[in-house]
């Protein structure tokens, strides 16, 4: 598939998706920030402890869709600039900001991964969540490294792709909350491999073993015995590792 005709697929799905959040934007609870939604949300495990605070830093958050992050970033005092392919998902964003008042924290373009219309070592912190699955490493990585300040930290938190079963479900298996499937893949070890290249240290952290079978449950319920038998099987059995859901990604540039 061309890159327009890949952006096109992208950009329709996601305005569509943002057409009907319109009005499910509220305003966070006091106290809320990044850092406190990140260290209970199993899917960013290790994502606030890798940036530490995001006081005053420039961040970059990568494909912000909706938009939750990039509030919850600026709500913990950093300036933060959001791109996304799709518009509507920017005006949502816009408007979670502005609901929010923190819109003079933050500023969001329109702008494709692959081609960032940002100077060189722009940003202290990049963050992203399931955004680097829907990206084309070969010309997006090196604009990662190239907007990211020497010393800078970028994490991601994406699908990994390497449990057979799991990529089944995910093509032919309706969940609760899942998303439509388009053009995204999601990550092989040798995607992360492209994903780290130039970079000083590379941290790998796969999450979610069986504790994933919450995310196919519609009820919110989580379940601490199975996150706590993951937390066992995952370092006694490495091997298991490859069979996870999700992978935290920690780059220092
Ligand atoms: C799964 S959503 C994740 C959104 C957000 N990061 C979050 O965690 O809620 C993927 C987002 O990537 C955006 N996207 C897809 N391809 C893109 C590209 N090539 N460049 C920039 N954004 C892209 C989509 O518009 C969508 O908002």
């Amino acid at each position: 598939m061309m890159i327009e005709e890949r952006y096109q697929s992208e950009r329709e799905k996601w305005d569509e998706i943002a057409q009907e959040k319109w009005d499910e934007i509220y305003a966070y609870p006091p106290d809320s920030g990044f850092l406190r939604y990140a260290s209970g949300d199993i899917g960013l495990t290790g994502v606030a402890e890798f940036i530490g605070s995001l006081k005053g830093k420039r961040v970059l958050d990568y494909g912000c869709g909706l938009g939750a992050m990039t509030v919850l970033m600026a709500l913990d005092g950093a300036k933060v600039t959001a791109f996304d392919l799709s518009r509507d998902s920017l005006a949502v964003t816009a408007r979670r900001a502005s609901i929010n008042n923190i819109s003079s924290l933050v500023s969001l373009t329109v702008a494709a991964g692959e081609n960032l219309p940002f100077a060189e070592g722009s940003f202290d912190v990049v963050f992203g969540r399931s955004i680097l699955h829907h990206l084309v490493p070969k010309i997006s990585q090196p604009e990662l490294c190239r907007v990211l300040k020497k010393g800078g930290k970028a994490v991601f938190s994406e699908p990994l792709g390497m449990n057979p079963v799991l990529s089944f479900v995910r093509k032919h298996v309706r969940y609760a909350d899942k998303n439509p499937v388009g053009v995204d893949q999601p990550l092989t070890y040798e995607d992360i491999l492209k994903w780290s290249r130039g970079f000083s240290e590379v941290h790998v952290r796969e999450i979610q073993l069986i504790s994933m079978l919450e995310r196919g449950l519609k009820s919110q319920k989580k379940f601490p015995g199975l996150r706590r038998l993951d937390n066992y099987l995952l370092r006694r059995f490495s091997f298991l590792r490859r069979y996870c859901r999700i992978v935290v990604i920690g780059l220092l540039k």
